[in-house]
């Protein structure tokens, strides 16, 4: 949710830190802040808004200071103002901390603070209770102080912190939201996510959770929560920094969308031999195990629940395997049908989301086998889990997620055809040919861009409208959840999605003149049915935008507007159908002016409940 970066060495911390928060501001971008530890005590600055606002707010100011610790903010208590911006100080300000996560029982803390120490608080913010709590145990190692605090705490909590009187030490603690240190030359770093730090540094250590984390200029030293050392194996990052810059688009989004024909092959060829047979290298997924999986969950949220959608789809028709889909959040409370004959399967492109973490380990106490499928190596989802299906889309920047999800979904082809192929339930010859189907995906999805700007002039007439609705039958459904979700995310036009065949109990209500429908059409057996719906929505004068396969003359009688996707089986069309459906997002949002990489109220990982 929020970012942390910090920094020790022997350059100017603020330069760097802010930068780093830039890269992180896609987490979270309500306020921000850094701390520097200079010889006349920590000298904090903090925003309300963008970073933007807070470099402005210190342009001329002498901001010294070789260590120092940074934040951007995404509130969840205390509303997004200056005061509430992080860095928190100690009372007197010996201490500032920056900090992810909830602190559960800080009102309790607060009380006894007050009355036992007399500390007065100044913002209104769960975190601040960290830096008074470590102010008053403070003397002299900030270890110490850290340790004796994190005992007192409850929740999920991540936080760093840094003393005056130990100008070159930072000390962070991992609780269940993410963290990690970077090694760089003469200095290191710490930060909630490696994108911050890709310019500095490659040689990451992961900090798992219970630890901390102690970082001078010249060392790394981590220590488990009974301060034993910890040995850590240095993880080198493949992705580069230019995989988290803009190249020239206007928008992270825009350039995302475009990296979906490298990233889509990427992920596909990674998991396909020289002769086209999928192996799942690191899986271990055998015909017997298959033979004892009664069920399989699928369990995410947002976009991955979207993505698992499709991929009940395809493993109830590949695998003949029931698969139920959940959203992480629900799953977690409804004490699930879980046993040692559950596969679970979770879906996450940051592998830090919350309640998808918490599912997990769920189902994984109650002796399910855990697979996930994750963008970043090395996430808390990832290292949970007993095996690993990477997406290899790069980092994803744009809040409203585009390549993650059309990876997700080669993964989730892939494992349904070979989980097909285990158990007999689909042919070598089908598999050999929807294995053929994903490959000339990557080509299909650059001819839709291509042809985007047709997309563009839809969106710009559409752009105003005040809801539009996304209808589809089968596996087109599904799409239209994702559809729906990516206009509504960025654009604010109230939007839903329904099965089409649903329409009539209780949605054809709000079908009036004007209202606009975009109907997904693409799956041909399902054809007459799905014109049946599109007939029924015009029948109420709706504007329709139908979404088809090329070819499809019919449509052109029932529709206002139609966007063709190349011809494809119709088990795979939601790799393509959705790709104008992303575009569509883009461009009416753009029209209407909004912030598209960081849209207001979101964050790109949710680490709160
Ligand atoms: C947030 C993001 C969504 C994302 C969802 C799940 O809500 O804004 O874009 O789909 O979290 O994230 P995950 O990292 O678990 O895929």
């Amino acid at each position: 949710m929020c970012g942390i970066v910090g920094y020790t060495g022997h350059e100017q911390a603020c330069p760097i830190i802010i930068d780093g928060l830039k890269k992180l501001e896609y987490r979270g971008y309500d306020s921000a802040g850094v701390a520097l530890v200079t010889s006349r005590g920590i000298k904090v600055r903090k925003k309300a808004g963008r970073i933007a606002n807070l470099e402005e707010s210190i342009r001329g100011e002498r901001m010294e200071g070789t260590t120092g610790i940074g934040h951007t903010r995404w509130a969840t208590h205390g509303s997004p103002n200056d005061l509430n911006a992080h860095p928190h100080m100690s009372m007197g300000g010996q201490i500032a901390i920056v900090h992810n996560g909830i602190i559960e029982n800080y009102a309790e803390l607060r009380e006894e603070l007050k009355k036992d120490y007399g500390i007065e608080f100044i913002s209104d913010t769960d975190s601040e209770v960290i830096a008074q709590l470590i102010g008053v145990l403070y003397e002299g190692k900030l270890e110490d102080a850290v340790y004796e605090a994190v005992s007192r705490m409850r929740g999920a909590y991540t936080f760093a912190a840094v003393a005056a009187d130990e100008p070159e030490k930072m000390v962070a603690y991992r609780k269940d939201t993410p963290l990690i240190a970077g090694i760089g030359r003469d200095c290191n770093f710490i930060a909630s996510d490696m994108t911050a730090l890709l310019k500095y540094s490659s040689d990451i250590y992961l900090i798992e959770n219970d630890e901390m984390v102690v970082c001078t200029p010249d060392k790394i030293q981590i220590f488990n929560k009974d301060r034993k050392r910890m040995d850590r194996q240095v993880l080198k990052v493949t992705w580069s920094m230019e995989d988290a810059e803009k190249g020239g688009y206007q928008h992270f989004m825009l350039k995302e969308i475009n990296e979906q024909p490298r990233v889509v092959k990427e992920t596909l060829e990674r998991r396909l031999n020289a002769d086209g047979k999928i192996h799942l290298d690191g899986i271990e997924l055998t015909a017997e195990d298959l033979s004892k999986f009664t069920k399989i969950y699928i369990v995410a949220c947002g976009t991955a629940y979207h993505a698992g959608l499709v991929g009940k789809y395809a493993i109830e028709k590949f695998a003949r395997i029931p698969v139920e889909v959940d959203i992480a959040s629900e799953f977690r409370y409804r004490d699930p049908f879980v046993d040692e004959n559950t596969l679970f399967i979770a879906i996450s492109q940051s592998g830090e989301t919350l309640d998808t973490l918490m599912s997990l380990r769920e189902a994984k106490s109650k002796g399910a086998r855990v697979l996930s499928v994750v963008n970043v190596v090395g996430s808390s989802v990832a290292r949970e889990s007993d095996d690993v299906f990477y997406t290899w889309a790069g980092p994803e920047i744009a809040v409203a997620s585009t390549k993650a999800y059309t990876t997700q979904l080669i993964c989730m082809y892939l494992l349904a055809l070979y989980m097909g192929t285990l158990r007999g339930t689909i042919t070598e010859e089908y598999c050999d040919t929807i294995i053929g189907e994903l490959r000339q995906m990557p080509d299909k999805i650059q001819q839709i861009l291509d042809g985007s700007h047709k997309i563009e002039s839809i969106a710009k007439l559409l752009y105003n409208r005040n809801s539009i609705f996304f209808i589809g039958r089968g596996v087109d459904s599904a799409v239209a959840y994702e559809g729906s979700l990516k206009l509504k995310e960025i654009s604010y036009i109230n939007s839903s999605a329904i099965a089409a065949g649903e329409l009539k109990h209780g949605t054809i209500a709000l079908m009036e003149p004007d209202t606009t429908v975009i109907a997904l059409a693409t799956q041909d057996r399902l054809f007459e049915k799905m014109y049946s719906n599109i007939e029924e929505v015009r029948a109420r004068h709706a504007h329709i935008l139908s979404v088809v396969k090329e070819g499809n003359k019919m449509i052109r009688k029932v529709s206002t507007d139609v966007i063709y996707i190349p011809a494809c089986a119709d088990e795979v069309t939601p790799i393509l159908t959705i790709i104008p459906l992303q575009l569509f997002a883009y461009y009416v949002a753009r029209e209407r002016g909004e912030n598209i990489d960081k849209p207001r109220n979101l964050a790109k990982s949710v680490t709160v409940e």
